[in-house]
């Protein structure tokens, strides 16, 4: 992978909706997603972010994005079916959806996770990526070539301790994305994989490591190419997959 080359026009007329899409990984996502040809849906929780995003594609020229803004952690099924309906009326399907907004909640030992924070964390990072692909599905079936995408963490993948809801939620993200990779792979027009970015130059990285020098880590930009791979048609058919994209 480390040599994938993306075409300059990989994602060409797709429309890619990104989750966290006004900081961090999903903020690069996004104008990554708009520097190869995608309209990107930004949502995300913080206006004046999603705005200043929104403005960086403009100014490069790109396909014009639509924000988005939705709080995950209070957003009900009725605003979920609202924004699908609303995608169904502006574009009429969806050919990306990249799951990328997460919270880190607390490092603390199981026994003494706080129950409220655990719910909370559990909301944002698995149960909205239920419910917005829940909503989304039909608009994804209406693609020829839809990819979605789950991010997940080496936590992840292996438990460790005091990772706690976080860590459990990103396990479960994995579950979800084999579960629905083996519902979609019969009609062979959506796939599902994960993915887990690695050690990126963050806030949610900052806070998890907060004596750690940020200088020393890998930008979001330098993490892109799987992001692209899974996006756009040279992905096509691979499903079911937990890839690295710090991995070759
Ligand atoms: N950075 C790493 O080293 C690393 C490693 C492994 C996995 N990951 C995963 O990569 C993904 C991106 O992480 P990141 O490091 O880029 O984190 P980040 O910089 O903290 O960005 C997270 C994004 O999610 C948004 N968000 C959080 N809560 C939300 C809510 N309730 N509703 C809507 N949006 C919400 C944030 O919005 P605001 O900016 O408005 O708060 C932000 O845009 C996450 O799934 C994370 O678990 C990251």
């Amino acid at each position: 992978m480390s040599d994938y080359r993306p075409t300059p026009d990989l994602l060409q007329g797709r429309v890619i909706l990104i989750t966290g899409a006004g900081d961090g990984i999903g903020r690069v996502a996004a104008k990554t997603c708009a520097e190869y040809g995608a309209t990107v849906i930004l949502l995300g929780r913080t206006q004046r972010k999603l705005e200043r995003v929104y403005d960086e594609i403009e100014q490069a020229g790109h396909p014009q994005a639509v924000i988005q803004p939705l709080d995950l952690e209070k957003a009900g099924v009725a605003d979920y079916v609202q924004l699908a309906a609303a995608m169904e009326q502006q574009f009429g399907r969806l050919d990306g959806l990249l799951h990328n907004a997460a919270i880190l909640g607390t490092l603390t030992p199981l026994g003494l996770y706080d129950i409220d924070l655990w719910h909370k964390v559990m909301q944002v990072n698995l149960h909205a990526p239920f419910l917005l692909t829940r909503a989304c599905l039909g608009l994804l079936r209406r693609s020829t070539d839809a990819s979605v995408i789950f991010t997940s963490d080496a936590v992840g993948r292996q438990g460790r301790a005091y990772w706690g809801a976080y860590g459990v939620s990103k396990s479960a993200l994995e579950g979800m994305m084999q579960i629905l990779a083996d519902e979609t792979e019969s009609d062979g027009r959506i796939r599902v994989n994960s993915i887990n970015p690695g050690t990126v130059r963050t806030a949610l990285r900052a806070r998890a490591y907060p004596a750690e020098n940020p200088n020393q880590l890998l930008t979001p930009e330098a993490v892109m190419d799987k992001y692209l791979y899974l996006l756009g048609p040279d992905s096509r058919n691979v499903t079911g997959r937990a890839f690295n994209a710090q991995e070759a």
